[in-house]
C-alpha cells in the first residue's frame, strides 16, 4: 500500500498546481514552518519565535503553500525598511515531497503580485556560493520577468561571519516590471 508521502510524490505537476493553495501565513503556521525549515538544509534554522514573526509582522510579504492541510512551502520576505521599493526574500523552503514541480517559482510570483509589493522595483536575496538550486531558482525568476540579475558579495565569510559561515552573495533582480505587468506573467517552471 502506498504511504501518504508516496501518494503526494506520485501526483502530477499539474495536479499539484491545482491542489497546492497559496495564501498569506497565519500565526498558527509558526510551528509547521519551524518543522519545514528543519527539513530544508542548507537553510539556517531559527527560533520558533522568529518563524512566528514571519507569520505575523511579515505576513503580507510572506507566502505559505498548503497541500491537504499540510504546509509544503514557504517564502519569507519583507520590504527593506530603508528602501521599501526593495523586497527582500529571506528564505525559500519547499518540502522534499514536492520539489522541482515549480512551487518555489510560483510562490515568488505570488509574492511579487501582492498588494504590499505594489511599489517594488527590485527583489533582493542572498545565496551561498554552493547553493546551485537557489541560484537556479532566482535566475529562472529573472528570466521569466525579463530582468537583469546582478551579484555582489554582501556578508563576507571572514569579516562578517568570523569564518563560521560561507559568504552570502547578494542577488539583485530588477528593475522589476510594474505590478500590473507582473500579474499577467506565469512562471514557466509550473509545467515540470
Ligand atoms: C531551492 C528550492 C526552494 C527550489 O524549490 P522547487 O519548488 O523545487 O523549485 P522550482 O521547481 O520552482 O524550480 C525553479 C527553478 O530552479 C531550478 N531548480 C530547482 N531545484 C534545483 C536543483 N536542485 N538544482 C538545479 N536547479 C534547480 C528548476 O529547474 C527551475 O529552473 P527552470 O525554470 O530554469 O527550469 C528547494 O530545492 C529547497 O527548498 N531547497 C532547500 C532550501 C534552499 O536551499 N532554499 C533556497 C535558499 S533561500
Amino acid at each position: 500500500m502506498m504511504t501518504k508521502n508516496n501518494l503526494i510524490k506520485a501526483r502530477t505537476s499539474s495536479a499539484l498546481e491545482t491542489e497546492i493553495r497559496l495564501r498569506q501565513p497565519l500565526p498558527t503556521d509558526g510551528a509547521a514552518l519551524h518543522r519545514l525549515i528543519a527539513e530544508c538544509p542548507p537553510l539556517d534554522a531559527n527560533s520558533l519565535y522568529c518563524n512566528l514573526l514571519h507569520c505575523t509582522h511579515f505576513a503580507t510579504t510572506s507566502v505559505a503553500a498548503e497541500l491537504d492541510g499540510q504546509l509544503v512551502g514557504f517564502v519569507s520576505g519583507y520590504l527593506v525598511p530603508s528602501t521599501p521599493q526593495t523586497v527582500f526574500v529571506w528564505q525559500v523552503a519547499v518540502s522534499p515531497l514536492v520539489r522541482k514541480r515549480g512551487l518555489a517559482q510560483r510562490m515568488l510570483h505570488e509574492l511579487l503580485q501582492r498588494p504590499a509589493c505594489r511599489d517594488a522595483e527590485f527583489l533582493h536575496t542572498s545565496v551561498t556560493p554552493d547553493n546551485h538550486a537557489s541560484k537556479a531558482l532566482f535566475s529562472s525568476l529573472a528570466r521569466d520577468l525579463s530582468c537583469a540579475i546582478q551579484e555582489s558579495i554582501w556578508f563576507d565569510s571572514t569579516r562578517h561571519f568570523a569564518g563560521a559561515h560561507a559568504d552570502e552573495i547578494l542577488l539583485q533582480i530588477g528593475q522589476l516590471p510594474p505590478r500590473a505587468t507582473r500579474m499577467a506573467i506565469q512562471p514557466v517552471t509550473a509545467s515540470h
